[in-house]
C-alpha cells in the first residue's frame, strides 16, 4: 500500500509509529520499500554521506533532483520525500515554489522538507498552495550550521524551548503535513508531539515522536569516525562491505576468481575452427 500524507496522519493517530530512513539511490530504496519503510527522505545530508561535503551547505538543486528520481525509481510504496538544499527556498516565495515543484515534476517526490520555524512559513504555505505536501524541520537544522557554531542540541533554555513550540505550531497553521524534529531535548519533543495533530518525526529527539529517522548509513554502521549519541548501529554493513572487498582482491589476485562457476563456454569446434584459421594466417 502506498504511503501518503493521509495514511501517516492515521499512524499518528493510530499511535503506530513512522519509520523513515534517509535513501539517496536505487538499489538501496528498493530494499528499505521492500522491507516496508513508511517513508524515504532524500536527505540533503547527501552531501556529506555520498559527496563527502563538510556539510550540507553545498548540496545544489541538480544533486537533489539526481538522487530523488534514483529513489522514487526505486520505491514503490514509501512516501517519498526530499530536502531542499540551502539557498533553494530561502531567498524568495517565489524561488520556493519553483524549485518545490522541480523536486516533485523532475525528482518525482511526493513532498518535499525545508528547515525553518516561523521565518519560512510563507514559503510552506506557497509551497501547499502549489498543491505540494511540505515536512517542516525544526531543532538542529543543520543548514543552520554557522549560526549555531556547530552541530548543537537546540532548544535547551527556556527562551529557546518557547521558540521551538511556538515554530511548531506556527509551521502546523502554514499547512505543513509533518515535521522532522532533529537534536532536541526528548521532553521537549514529547510536549511539541502531543500539542500537534501532525506527526513529528524525531532524530535524537527521544522516543515520545510519532516517528523516527536515521541517515541509514549511520543505521547499517557504514559511517567511521564520530556518530552522534542518538545513532544506533542496527548492522555492521561496513564490516561486511571491508570483508568482501578484500576477499575479491585476494581472490582475483590468486587467480581463484572468476572460477568455473562464473565462466561462459564454447563449442570446441568454434575453437579449433578459429585456431586453424590463425595457424593459416
Ligand atoms: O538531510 C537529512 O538527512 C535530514 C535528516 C537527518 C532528518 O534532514
Amino acid at each position: 500500500m502506498k504511503n501518503t500524507v493521509s495514511t501517516l496522519l492515521k499512524q499518528k493517530e493510530a499511535g503506530d509509529k513512522i519509520t523513515m530512513l534517509t535513501a539517496y539511490d536505487y538499489t538501496t530504496a528498493k530494499i528499505m520499500d521492500e522491507c516496508g519503510v513508511n517513508s524515504i527522505l532524500i536527505g540533503d545530508s547527501l552531501g556529506m554521506v555520498m559527496l563527502g561535503y563538510e556539510n550540507t551547505l553545498p548540496v545544489t538543486m541538480e544533486d537533489m533532483i539526481h538522487h530523488t528520481s534514483a529513489v522514487a525509481r526505486g520505491a514503490q510504496n514509501a512516501f517519498i520525500v526530499a530536502d531542499m538544499p540551502f539557498m533553494s527556498y530561502q531567498a524568495s516565495v517565489e524561488q520556493a515554489v519553483i524549485n518545490a515543484g522541480r523536486l516533485v515534476k523532475e525528482g518525482g517526490a511526493n513532498a518535499v522538507k525545508l528547515e525553518g520555524g516561523a521565518e519560512v512559513c510563507e514559503q510552506i504555505r506557497a509551497i501547499v498552495n502549489a498543491s505540494i505536501p511540505v515536512v517542516a524541520h525544526l531543532g538542529l537544522t543543520p543548514q543552520s550550521v554557522n549560526v549555531f557554531g556547530g552541530f548543537k542540541v537546540q532548544g535547551k533554555s527556556l527562551d529557546k524551548a518557547k521558540k521551538l513550540v511556538d515554530d511548531a505550531l506556527k509551521i502546523q497553521e502554514a499547512g505543513s503535513c509533518a515535521v522532522v524534529l532533529e537534536g532536541i531535548p526528548a521532553k521537549l519533543a514529547e510536549i511539541i508531539t502531543k500539542k500537534l495533530y501532525i506527526p513529528t518525526i524525531g532524530i535524537g529527539a527521544g522516543n515520545g515522536c510519532d516517528g523516527q529517522v536515521l541517515v541509514y548509513q549511520d543505521a547499517l554502521g557504514m559511517t567511521t569516525g564520530h556518530t552522534a549519541k542518538f545513532v544506533k548501529k542496527f548492522a555492521e554493513v561496513g564490516e561486511l562491505m571491508r570483508k568482501g572487498i578484500s576477499d575479491y582482491i585476494s581472490e582475483t589476485k590468486a587467480g581463484t576468481f572468476p572460477a568455473q562457476e562464473h565462466t561462459y563456454s564454447i563449442d570446441e569446434t568454434v575453437i579449433n575452427e578459429i585456431m586453424g584459421e590463425e595457424n593459416q594466417s
